[in-house]
């Protein structure tokens, strides 16, 4: 099971200060439970883990089975929480080098509909010539122009290369049960669908079929995900007292850093494949908290590869930072430090060590360092990558969002800000219905 440690925010904060949270929190759960403060439409994804049927995990397997037996590359089209959460686990449990080896067991999982760079778009549909392809075309909305513009091109490259019989059974959307324009094509051409619920938000839908999907075409046990996520539900369950409750503790512990001056929280990790965990981690926390004028900014750094670039400002930059650690305890293959005759790199004094053994002393010596710098530091330690521990991960952070949104006094379920450059960009690219709008911008321009 995941722990968490806050003993190195002492000396910045107290231990009291933490604990004069226990009744904000305690209410901010129960508020969750019961969906009495704002954003309770939004709240589906809180009994997710424990909820999800054996059928509907079974129909997502079926389908990625589908995509498996037919795909050499599968094309993930997506962005925000239709995006983040599929490639954070996926990217988490994957061989890193996988990508480059000539025989594949799992398709390649290639993700687009993130971005509108053009060069992106067409090296992707470079790469996918002559290749055997499908795509999961995700949106909630079922109408994000980056989502849109990309699938308009794969779909178009799918059935010129496939023909459409092939694609109709290696295209599948995930979208809305009824509305968009991706739900309107997946009825027409009779695409698989499967319906990301309502009651659940982009940023909080990594364990409905939005990420599950993804995760099982890439070979990943999405049981075991969910399974792990459940029981870190049942952890930070409405009956567990705040002194247990880890989710509640971190949230509690983020807020009082941030009412004393802390107003950034750099999360953390030891190891690349964690990147976009940070990344979906970023979305989660931004989206939620970063409203009325106040918020934690969310940033991410990997270490120690960013000790050579960020690590002099986190050392003596300006104090309004603080840093949340992801440590993995065991790392799930074994390297040994050889020795070496001549030791003309001076390395003798590690031969025979684990590398995990000088990246965790890279990490306690970081921690002592940042530390004495005076940036508090939570630590987070998972037992390793695997699907379990990252469910436990994902669940952690979503519950403890929003127990700390409440606690801060927003709505961490909306979203409202994402909607001002969406407007001015339909308005300059003159996208019908938006008349005035263009009319407006073009004179200011
Ligand atoms: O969290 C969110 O709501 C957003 O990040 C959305 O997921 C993102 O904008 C994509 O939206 P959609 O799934 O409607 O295409």
């Amino acid at each position: 099971m995941i722990s968490l440690n806050i003993e190195k925010t002492f000396g910045f904060i107290s231990k009291e200060s933490v604990e004069s949270y226990e009744a904000a929190a305690k209410a901010a759960r129960e508020a969750l439970e019961n969906g009495t403060r704002p954003g309770n439409d939004f709240l589906g994804w809180l009994h997710l883990p424990s909820s999800i049927s054996a059928a509907d995990l079974a129909e997502i397997k079926a389908t990625a089975q589908v995509l498996r037996e037919n795909c050499e590359v599968v094309i993930v089209a997506g962005i925000g929480g239709s995006y983040l959460g599929a490639r954070a686990v996926i990217e988490a449990l994957s061989n890193s080098f996988t990508w480059l080896q000539e025989k594949k067991e799992n398709p390649t999982i290639i993700f687009a509909g993130h971005n509108i760079g053009e060069d992106y778009l067409y090296e992707l549909t470079e790469f996918l010539k002559g290749k055997k392809f499908g795509v999961i075309n995700i949106s909630k909305s079922g109408t994000t122009t980056e989502t849109a513009l990309a699938f308009r091109l794969l779909k178009k490259q799918c059935e010129d290369q496939r023909g459409k019989e092939t694609a109709r059974k290696v295209i599948v959307a995930i979208t809305d049960a009824k509305k968009g324009a991706a739900r309107t094509t997946a009825d027409k051409e009779g695409y698989k669908s499967f319906v990301i619920p309502d009651n659940v938000g982009g940023r909080f839908s990594v364990l409905t079929p939005v990420g599950l999907l993804p995760i099982a075409v890439a070979g990943y046990d999405i049981e075991k995900l969910v399974g792990g996520a459940a029981a870190m539900e049942k952890v930070c369950g409405l009956d567990t007292p705040f002194a247990e409750n880890s989710a509640a503790i971190y949230a509690a512990t983020r807020n009082e850093l941030y009412q004393q001056g802390k107003k950034i929280e750099i999360l953390v990790n030891f190891n690349p494949k964690l990147h976009y965990v940070m990344e979906w981690w970023k979305q989660l926390y931004g989206e939620s908290e970063g409203k009325e004028n106040k918020g934690i900014f969310p940033a991410a750094v990997d270490f120690s590869t960013d000790l050579h670039s960020m690590g002099q400002w986190i050392q003596e930059g300006e104090r309004t930072i603080f840093e949340t650690v992801i440590s993995v305890a065991t790392p799930n293959n074994e390297l040994h430090v050889p020795s070496d005759a001549e030791n003309l790199d001076g390395l003798n004094f590690l031969a025979g060590k684990r590398v995990d053994e000088v990246n965790k002393m890279a990490e306690l010596g970081t921690q002592l360092a940042h530390v004495d710098g005076g940036v508090p530091n939570i630590r987070i330690v998972i037992p390793a990558l695997n699907e379990e521990s990252i469910g436990e991960l994902l669940y952690f952070f979503e519950i403890a969002c929003g127990i700390s949104g409440y606690i801060l006094g927003v709505n961490p379920f909306n979203q409202p800000g994402v909607e001002a450059y969406k407007k001015n960009m339909f308005a300059l690219l003159n996208k019908p219905g938006y008349e005035a709008e263009s009319k407006a911008i073009q004179a200011r321009l």
